[in-house]
């Protein structure tokens, strides 16, 4: 059924799969530009990542401007501001993003503030505040589980308030997404496992939240049925180049899908978990997903059910009675966490992952105040959370 009022957006290009990497130089000239700011890690650097990107610039008439490769894992204003004034002093004209998560999301902080007059990103925190476009932008994401390849958000940190900021908007969207199977490949399989659950959970909480829509929905169920077809064998044989592809391409659609919907509960007390017990975020979903889950089952029927047709095929959903769909597609997606268990160590009890049992107060706390929290189809009351948490201890 169609909302009253919907909007979407998805403009990234993406280019996926065989010598994906080799078209980057193509891609940048298709922009307009040829001296890119590359912004990468150490960790790229050491598997040899980079030097498949920068050996296709060399036979190109791409000049690279500078190669920054010192972002931490928590990036912060400081460091975006830093950067941008490197752009500027390098006579860059384009950002290459190559890494995960905060790789991703301070070179989205610097193409605000280099694509501007801007010179400190705390002028732009907030919802929707820029406008036009802005400089060329590619993204090689070197993970498969947060989508910011594909998402309008950016989160960094303002270390001088301790808080961490968020920047939405559809302007800070990449030009260019690159989905190569060489970028994933030496991911150890329980971060391929919790980052793949983490993409899993964005699938389903926007394609159970209030504000899905036709098009959301499509990019959901495909990830949704791509996860539980690859995850697996990304997990247990990383070299398999289909799978890893696979992977990043559900990623991806599970960014864009809940970039144009919301996340919820699982994500609500997930951060809070984060910020409270500091546990890594992808870890916080596997472990809450299928409790959140539970709590949402009543309103979220319909729903699970149709995920339960993408997740485990026409043969288990034929065979299950229509008013146990729901239920059975918990259950299903909670044996997938368990098998991934067994495989690879993926933790599935907060007191595995170092939360103490005191602390549980004030995640539950911290969750209900959560944006997430708000927009999830049952209310996320302080008892609600208290009593996920406790049967995720
Ligand atoms: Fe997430």
């Amino acid at each position: 059924m169609l909302p009253e009022y919907y909007e979407f957006k998805n403009s990234v290009k993406i280019i996926s799969g065989k010598n994906a990497l080799e078209n980057i130089p193509f891609e940048l000239n298709n922009l307009n530009a040829n001296r890119p700011l590359i912004l990468t890690t150490k960790s790229v650097i050491k598997h040899g990542q980079l030097k498949i990107i920068t050996d296709a610039m060399d036979n190109s008439n791409i000049e690279i401007g500078l190669i920054f490769k010192d972002i931490p894992q928590d990036s912060s204003v400081e460091i975006v501001n830093n950067i941008s004034k490197l752009y500027k002093e390098n006579k860059c004209d384009s950002i290459v993003a190559i890494g995960g998560g905060s790789v991703i999301d301070t070179a989205k902080g610097v193409n605000m503030l280099v694509s501007t007059k801007a010179s400190d990103l705390k002028e732009y925190m907030g919802l929707e505040i820029l406008e036009g476009k802005l400089n060329p932008f590619i993204v090689i994401p070197s993970t498969a589980g947060t989508g910011s390849e594909a998402t309008l958000v950016s989160v960094i940190a303002d270390t001088s308030r301790n808080v961490k900021m968020e920047f939405i908007s559809y302007s800070i969207l990449p030009d260019v997404a690159v989905l190569d199977s060489r970028m994933t490949k030496t991911l150890p399989p329980r971060l391929t496992a919790s980052t793949g659950i983490d993409a899993l959970t964005h699938s389903i909480e926007a394609f159970s939240g209030f504000q899905k829509n036709p098009l959301s929905d499509i990019y959901a169920l495909t990830s949704i049925e791509l996860i539980s077809n690859y995850l697996i064998d990304a997990v247990s044989k990383g070299q398999d180049g289909r799978a890893r592809v696979a992977m990043a391409n559900a990623s991806l659609m599970a960014g864009v899908a809940f970039s144009n919907s919301m996340v919820g509960i699982v994500h609500a007390i997930g951060h809070a978990c984060g910020g409270v017990s500091h546990v890594p975020h992808a870890e916080a979903m596997t472990i809450l997903l299928p409790h959140c889950m539970k709590l949402n089952l009543n309103p979220c029927e319909k729903e699970y059910s149709r995920i339960l047709l993408a997740f485990s095929g026409p043969e288990v959903y034929s065979n299950t009675p229509e008013k146990q769909r729901g239920q059975r597609c918990i259950d299903e997606i909670q044996k997938f966490i368990l098998k991934l268990n067994e495989i690879c160590g993926l933790p599935i009890r907060l007191k595995d992952v170092g939360v103490k049992k005191e602390q549980l107060k004030d995640i539950a706390k911290t969750a209900i105040n959560d944006g997430a929290a708000i927009v999830n189809p049952v209310e996320v009351t302080y008892d609600r959370a208290m009593t996920i948490l406790e049967s995720a201890y």
